[in-house]
């Protein structure tokens, strides 16, 4: 039920918000056409079945997106939570001319918890970045995501600048432990992929390494929304953020 009514919130809600609120989510585009279909497809199945909707939140049917076969399979590891996460891509440039190249400095972003959505409804979740990318934050990090609320998971930062982290630990009742990860592997984003300014960043493949806390042992970065920076530093400054969304799997043992 509670995923109904997610679904329904995130249709009405960008229709009537504020115009700010998805900056620029007006201009009509193939990605917001197709994930409205899929929410309303979802709403009149449900709306049409009187029984209870099939929401079981079944972690084990939780699947990598398909496109995720270009990265090394989990095979044998548990899903343990899927987040969506929202933030920025950091980067810094030496100068502002054509001749230097962006470099990436890090990622700051929220994570919230779409595990469920993931288990019952899989092809609504791999849409989802796509609209929210351009939500902006709340200004309480540990608030809700509007416009469905969905509800923070964590936090995710780079603890030095090769070892993204997972910090899943929140309020004192929901302590889910840190996955500190190495990047292993990545795929550039599907051509499909929304590429907001400059294109969406890469799907990566990331293993747990020491200082993890918990059964974690592999993350993917899938699903990803704009990111990336311009392929040259003209006209830049020294150190600017790229808006981004993507989902996270988190596999362990
Ligand atoms: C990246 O940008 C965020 C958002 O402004 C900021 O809080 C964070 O300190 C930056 N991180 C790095 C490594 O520059
Ligand atoms: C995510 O949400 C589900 C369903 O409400 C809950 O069972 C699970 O504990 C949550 N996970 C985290 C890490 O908060």
């Amino acid at each position: 039920m509670r995923l109904t009514l997610i679904l329904l919130s995130l249709v009405t809600v960008s229709l009537a918000a504020p115009a700010n609120f998805f900056d620029g989510a007006y201009d009509f585009s193939d990605d917001l056409a197709g994930f409205y279909a899929k929410v309303s497809q979802h709403i009149s199945r449900v709306q049409k079945s009187s029984a209870t909707p099939s929401a079981t939140c079944d972690l084990s049917s939780i699947t990598l997106p398909s496109y995720a076969s270009g990265l090394p399979s989990p095979d044998g590891l548990t899903p343990m939570h899927v987040a969506l996460g929202r933030g920025t891509q950091n980067y810094t440039c030496a100068d502002s001319t054509s001749k230097s190249t962006p470099k990436a400095i890090g990622a700051v972003a929220n994570l919230y918890n779409v595990t469920c959505m993931s288990a019952d409804y899989p092809d609504i979740l791999e849409m989802l970045p796509n609209v929210a990318y351009k939500i902006s934050l709340p200004t309480n990090e540990y608030a809700t995501l509007p416009p469905a609320n969905i509800d923070l998971m964590g936090h995710h930062f780079f603890y030095d600048a090769t070892t993204p982290e997972f910090n899943l630990d929140t309020v004192p009742l929901k302590q889910y432990g840190i996955a500190m990860t190495k990047k292993q592997d990545q795929i550039s984003a599907p051509s499909d992929a929304i590429a907001g300014q400059y294109g969406a960043v890469a799907w990566l493949y990331l293993t747990t390494t020491d200082g993890t806390v918990g059964k974690y042992k592999s993350v993917y970065r899938v699903n990803t929304a704009s990111g990336s920076p311009p392929d040259t530093c003209q006209g830049m400054p020294s150190s600017f953020e790229i808006q981004y969304s993507a989902n996270y799997y988190f596999f362990g043992n």
